[in-house]
């Protein structure tokens, strides 16, 4: 795609110094009246809500709240964290997605207890030094936990910003991001900006909807220009997007005496760290099961023989869409000397969900325990 912009380089939107002040009262009034009771509120520790706001960053309340309580008991504080082992804390991870943000929560406690005395950061250049804090994390984390100035504009902010302000900038474009920005920046309230930037984003979870939009009970409605020209469901602007490539890849189940291989990724990549079943991608025309006997070969250096197809799973990223063919194998000779792959066990089908799995090898996992052949089970404990 070509990094040329093609939005004029317009300046920037400003709100009436009249009009900021009246929505953030208004918003106050209305936060402090409908906020959500959630875990993350009821305390001020910055590691709590550092930890939520990670959680949150890609998913949604509903989903996070239980994984909160679970990951703040097993690692209440910055030291327990820091201290324990990536495998762990992936474990407490598993169905949250986005393992990157596990990987650099603990990276980060790391660097606050060895660098910062344990101390987590008040400062815009103290939290951005954190591996995995961006602009959004570190907006909210010092806002919240800090009462310090920083606006956030994550996707609920922005649909509410579109909508009031009639803004046709496309909410999915990320050149567009720091328009957005700078109108959120221009309404936060410097004297309660933990609160502000808590009630922009619940508006937009509980009332300014994608659907629907709940405008009758709307704090700000009497200054939103959508609604006073009936034109909300016209906002957010999107631009269409290509639709997601698909890659293909081919896994084995491989079996020998009744116990499973998996392999674990290699660390730095893309899911590193985790466990799945070994294979490989399947390029056009090839044919899978050739692919998976293969790619077993040159990663693991077995030689097994592919039988039938136990599933085909889909799964979506960010950038690409999954479809994995998983076969049911059968191990022939060799001993397993890793080509790739960080490393290896061979498990009863039983343990396997005791390791850090991926989203993707969830669903292999799930979708072929049930089609094993008894053998498989392993015999006699
Ligand atoms: N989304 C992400 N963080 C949030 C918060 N602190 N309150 C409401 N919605 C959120």
């Amino acid at each position: 795609m070509p990094k040329t912009k093609r939005t004029p380089n317009l300046p920037p939107f400003r709100i009436a110094p009249a009009t900021r002040a009246a929505i953030r009262r208004a918003l106050g009034r209305w936060y402090s009246r409908n906020k959500r009771d959630l875990p993350w509120r009821r305390t001020a520790d910055p590691y709590a809500i550092w930890v939520s706001e990670v959680m949150l960053q890609q998913t949604q309340v509903k989903t996070v709240t239980p994984y909160f309580h679970r990951f703040m008991r097993r690692f209440p504080d910055l030291v327990t964290l820091a201290r324990a082992d990536l495998q762990a804390v992936f474990k407490q991870w598993e169905g949250l997605g986005y393992y990157s943000r596990a990987r650099h929560l603990h990276q980060a406690a790391g660097v606050v207890v060895d660098q910062m005395g344990a101390h987590f950061p008040d400062t815009w250049e103290g939290v951005r030094q954190l591996p995995g804090v961006g602009e959004y994390i570190a907006s909210a984390v010092l806002s919240i936990a800090f009462g310090r100035p920083y606006a956030v504009a994550d996707g609920n902010v922005k649909r509410v910003l579109a909508r009031l302000f009639q803004l046709t900038w496309p909410v999915n474009k990320p050149s567009a991001h720091r328009r957005f920005q700078e109108t959120a920046n221009q309404l936060l309230n410097r004297n309660d900006p933990g609160d502000h930037n808590q009630a922009m984003m619940e508006l937009g979870a509980l009332v300014c909807t994608p659907r629907q939009p709940g405008c009758q009970g709307c704090p700000v409605a009497a200054y939103c220009r959508a609604m006073a020209d009936d034109a909300v469901a016209d906002f957010p602007k999107r631009t269409k997007r290509a639709p997601l490539p698909e890659r293909r890849i081919a896994l084995g189940v491989v079996n020998k005496s009744g116990r499973l291989l998996v392999i674990q990724r290699a660390e730095g990549g893309l899911l590193g760290g985790l466990w799945e079943f070994p294979g490989g991608t399947v390029v056009d025309g090839e044919d899978p099961r050739a692919v998976c006997r293969e790619k077993i070969k040159a990663r693991v250096n077995l030689k097994v023989s592919v039988m039938e197809r136990l599933a085909t799973v889909r799964h979506t990223y960010t950038h690409f869409k999954l479809r994995m063919d998983v076969f049911n194998c059968q191990w022939q000779t060799g001993r397993v000397r890793l080509n790739g792959p960080a490393g290896f066990r061979w498990i009863s089908p039983r343990r396997i969900s005791d390791l850090p799995l991926h989203g993707a090898m969830h669903k292999a996992l799930y979708s072929v325990l049930g089609r094993l052949s008894p053998d498989t089970e392993e015999s006699g404990g």
